[in-house]
C-alpha cells in the first residue's frame, strides 16, 4: 500500500497566487486542496485528517488573528501557515504568537524556503497524531507490565503505577487476597530507576517475632540464642532497590518500632547492636486486611500508617470488575495452553458466562487456578462448562448487584441479560429485606410472591431473611 499522502489545504483570494502554491506543494507529494474562499476553507478544516492550512491573511472581513483562532477552532490540532504581505507582517507575528506554526512573505523570494517550511509544519502534525495514537493506547491497554486489565478500576491502577514509579514514594497496596498486590509491587520496581537494583520481597506473616526483626534488619552474633555470626538484614540487601513487605499488617509492635525508624531516617539497627546503618532502600507495602481499622483498634501504630500510606493503592475484588473475566480467563488460558503444548481456541458460551457470573471469593488467584485446571482437563478444542471446577459452575453464594454494561458486552445477549436480571433480583431482594427488617413474610406479600417460591428465590441468591416463627436475629 502507498504511503498516505499528508493533506494541505491552500487558502488564497488571488487565483494566480493559488494556482503557483498549488503547483509547488503537489510537486511536493501533498494532497492538497486550493480555494479561494476562506469559509469554505473553515468548512474543510473540519475534517481531522487535513495536517496544514497555508493561509493568505489578508482576507475580507477578517484579522489574522480572527482567521487563525477560526482554524483552530475548526480543527484544534491542525498546523496553520500564513502568507502575508510585508505591510501586514506585524499582523502575521501576531498569529504565531497566537499558535500559528509559521509565517511566509509573499511573494516568496525563494521556494525552497516555502517547501521547508511547509514540510515541517506536516512533520509537526505527524508526530502529535502519533503522540496522541500513544496515549490513546495506553488508554485501551488491556496490559500492563504483565497486569491485565481492562476496567475503568484496572486503568486506573495502570496510571498510579506509572505516576509512582519512578519516585521514591512509599506505596501502600491494599486488595483481598489474589487480586495482584504482589504482581503490582513488582511492577512499580520495574517502573522505576531502581529496576536494576535488587528488588527483595519479604512475608511479614510467615515469621516470628525475632526471626522477622533478623531477617529485615540483620543480627550480630550472640544477639540471640542461635545468632551464631554477623547477618546482613533484607533492607541492606535491598540497598539501592525495592523492599516489599507483604502482610504489613501482621507485623508485631515492636518490629513497627524498627520499620517506622527506617521509614523516618533511612536507618537500621542490627538485632544486637548499637551502631546504625543508613540504607536508601524503597518501601512498597501490601496488606489484605484493613489497616485504617487495625489502626483505630490500636494493633497497628498510627504513626507508621501515616509513614507507610503516602501512597494508596487499592486493588479492586475481580467480582467489581467484571469486565476483566473474560480477558484475564483468556490470558491465562493461552499462558496454560502454551506451557502444557495443547492447541486450544477459547471457551465455549457457556463455559464463559459460567466464569462472568461467577463471584470469585479467591479473585484472579482463584480464576487463574481454575483456567489451569480446565487446560489440563479439557478434551478441547474450547474450554466447556464440564473442565470449569464445580464451585464455579454453581455459583450459588452471594450475586453481583451490580453489572457493569462493558461487561455485558462480551457476552451472548441471553446470557448477559440472564446475568442482569440475577443482578436485579439480588438488588431487589437485599433491599426489600432490608425495609422489612429481615421479615420474610411481610416481603413475600410486598413482593406480591407466594412466600415458598420467595423463600426458594431468597436461597438461590444467598440470602437469609427471617420469617414470623423465626427466632429475633441477635
Ligand atoms: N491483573 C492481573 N493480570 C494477570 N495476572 C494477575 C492479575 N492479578 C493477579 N494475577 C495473578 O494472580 C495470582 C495472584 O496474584 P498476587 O499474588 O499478586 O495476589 P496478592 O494480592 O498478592 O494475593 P495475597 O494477598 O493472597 O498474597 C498471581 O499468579 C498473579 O500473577
Ligand atoms: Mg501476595
Amino acid at each position: 500500500m502507498e504511503p498516505q499522502k499528508s493533506k494541505v489545504v491552500v487558502v488564497d483570494d488571488d487565483p494566480i497566487v493559488l494556482r503557483a502554491v498549488g503547483e509547488i506543494l503537489r510537486r511536493d507529494g501533498y494532497e492538497v486542496t486550493a480555494l479561494q474562499d476562506p469559509t469554505e476553507a473553515l468548512a474543510i478544516v473540519k475534517d481531522t485528517t487535513i495536517d496544514v492550512v497555508v493561509s493568505d491573511i489578508k482576507m475580507p472581513h477578517l484579522s489574522g488573528l480572527e482567521l487563525l483562532r477560526a482554524f483552530k477552532d475548526a480543527q484544534p490540532d491542525v498546523e496553520v501557515i500564513i502568507m502575508t504581505g510585508h505591510a501586514t507582517v506585524e499582523t502575521a507575528v501576531e498569529a504565531v504568537k497566537a499558535g500559528a506554526y509559521d509565517y511566509l512573505t509573499k511573494p516568496f523570494e525563494r521556494i525552497e524556503n516555502f517547501s521547508l517550511a511547509v514540510q515541517k509544519a506536516v512533520e509537526r502534525r505527524t508526530l502529535k497524531k502519533r503522540a496522541l495514537a500513544l496515549e490513546q493506547a495506553l488508554d485501551h491497554r488491556a496490559e500492563f507490565e504483565g497486569i491485565v486489565g481492562q476496567s475503568a478500576q484496572m486503568r486506573a491502577v495502570f496510571k498510579t503505577v506509572e505516576t509512582v514509579g519512578p519516585t521514591m514514594a512509599t506505596v501502600l497496596i491494599q486488595g483481598e487476597s489474589g487480586t495482584g498486590k504482589e504482581l503490582v509491587a513488582r511492577a512499580i520496581h520495574d517502573r522505576s530507576p531502581r529496576r536494576d537494583r535488587p528488588y527483595v520481597a519479604v512475608n511479614c506473616s510467615a515469621l516470628s517475632e525475632t526471626l522477622l526483626d533478623s531477617e529485615l534488619f540483620g543480627h550480630v552474633k550472640g544477639a540471640f540464642t542461635g545468632a551464631l555470626g554477623n547477618k546482613k538484614g533484607l533492607f541492606e540487601a535491598a540497598h539501592g532497590g525495592t523492599i516489599f513487605l507483604d502482610e504489613i499488617g501482621d507485623v508485631p509492635p515492636a518490629t513497627q518500632v524498627r520499620l517506622l525508624r527506617v521509614l523516618q531516617e533511612g536507618k537500621v539497627k542490627r538485632v544486637g547492636a548499637n551502631e546504625e546503618i543508613s540504607v536508601d532502600t524503597r518501601v512498597i507495602a501490601a496488606t489484605n486486611v484493613d489497616l485504617a481499622k487495625a489502626k483505630a483498634e490500636g494493633r497497628f501504630r498510627e504513626d507508621l500508617y501515616y509513614r507507610l500510606n503516602v501512597i494508596q493503592l487499592s486493588l479492586p475484588p475481580l467480582r467489581d470488575r467484571a469486565d476483566d473475566v473474560p480477558l484475564l480467563a483468556h490470558h491465562f488460558a493461552r499462558r496454560y495452553a502454551e506451557r502444557m503444548g495443547k492447541k486450544l481456541e477459547g471457551f465455549t458460551v457457556e463455559a464463559m458466562s459460567a466464569l462472568t457470573l461467577h463471584t470469585w471469593p479467591g479473585n484472579v488467584r482463584e480464576l487463574e487456578n481454575a483456567i489451569e485446571r480446565a487446560v489440563v482437563m479439557t478434551a478441547g478444542p474450547k474450554i466447556d462448562i464440564a473442565d470449569l471446577p464445580r464451585e464455579v459452575t454453581e455459583t450459588k453464594g452471594p450475586a453481583r448487584t451490580q453489572v457493569d454494561l462493558t461487561s455485558l458486552v462480551h457476552l451472548p445477549f441471553a446470557q448477559a441479560k440472564a446475568l442482569t436480571i440475577r443482578a436485579f433480583e439480588a438488588r431487589y431482594l437485599t433491599t426489600l429485606l432490608e425495609r422489612t427488617g429481615g421479615n420474610i413474610t411481610q416481603a413475600a406479600l410486598a413482593a406480591g410472591m407466594d412466600r415458598s417460591n420467595f423463600r426458594r428465590l431468597l436461597k438461590e441468591h444467598g440470602l437469609a431473611g427471617r420469617g414470623h416463627n423465626d427466632p429475633e436475629p441477635a
